[in-house]
């Protein structure tokens, strides 16, 4: 299937577009320091995409809205909800995933507080590599561990890297329970790819500080 990332659509002022990026919302305002987007500027400020969503999901998304009601829905009545989810991880990442592995959660930042809540105790560290998505650190504050910074170093090419030595040591601490790995990373963009090497070569440290990777990104970086 032909995709046209080209077409230029315009979220600006269309009044369905609803968007945050585009938008004038104060909560983004405070966040961009700027009342609007000018007009002579594009906003790329967040990770959402100004081309058209493919057409095999707007017609799935026509179809529901056809149907005309709207009431309360469950993913075990939408069997193709589980197959959609288990065959894209087996055909991209080769990972076999049964349905009963599944948790519905909205988004992975609430998936994050639900991962801490579920492993961790209050004022327990949790170990994160700065500069990271903002919102890592929001899921830390949010939940009332503490946040445990393992700064990302910046070499003399521009490139980040992790700092293992600090790493060792902060995941050594009995008092650091958990870790959140960003890869591939934002901002810096890097592929975490060490990392494996090192949680194998630390099994008895990385078992203790379990390790869940927000892969939010990882489709743009392994789309084959
Ligand atoms: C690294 C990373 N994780 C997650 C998200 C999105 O989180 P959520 O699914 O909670 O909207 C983003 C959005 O930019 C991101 O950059």
């Amino acid at each position: 299937m032909k995709y046209d990332f080209d077409k230029v659509i315009d979220r600006r002022h269309s009044p369905y577009s609803y968007s945050m990026k585009w938008g004038t919302s104060k909560l983004v305002s405070e966040m961009v320091e700027m009342q609007s987007i000018p007009d002579d500027s594009i906003a790329v400020y967040t990770a959402d995409m100004d081309f058209r969503c493919a057409d095999p999901i707007i017609k799935a998304m026509h179809a529901v809205a056809d149907h005309g009601i709207f009431g309360y829905s469950i993913q075990d009545e939408a069997p193709r909800y589980y197959e959609a989810i288990c065959g894209w991880f087996a055909r991209r990442r080769n990972w076999k995933i049964k349905k009963e592995e599944i948790v519905y959660i909205n988004g992975t930042v609430e998936a994050m507080r639900q991962v801490i809540c579920a492993v961790t105790n209050p004022g327990d560290g949790v170990i994160i590599q700065k500069p990271v998505y903002g919102p890592f650190s929001g899921a830390i504050e949010y939940t009332k561990r503490t946040l445990v910074n393992n700064s990302l170093v910046e070499k003399a090419d521009g490139y980040y890297e992790m700092d293992f030595e600090d790493l060792e040591q902060k995941c050594k601490d009995p008092r650091n329970k958990l870790m959140f790995l960003c890869s591939p990373h934002n901002p810096v963009g890097s592929s975490q790819s060490r990392i494996s090497g090192f949680l194998i070569s630390a099994r008895p440290i990385a078992v203790r500080c379990c390790c869940p990777p927000d892969n939010w990104l990882g489709s743009l970086c392994w789309c084959s």
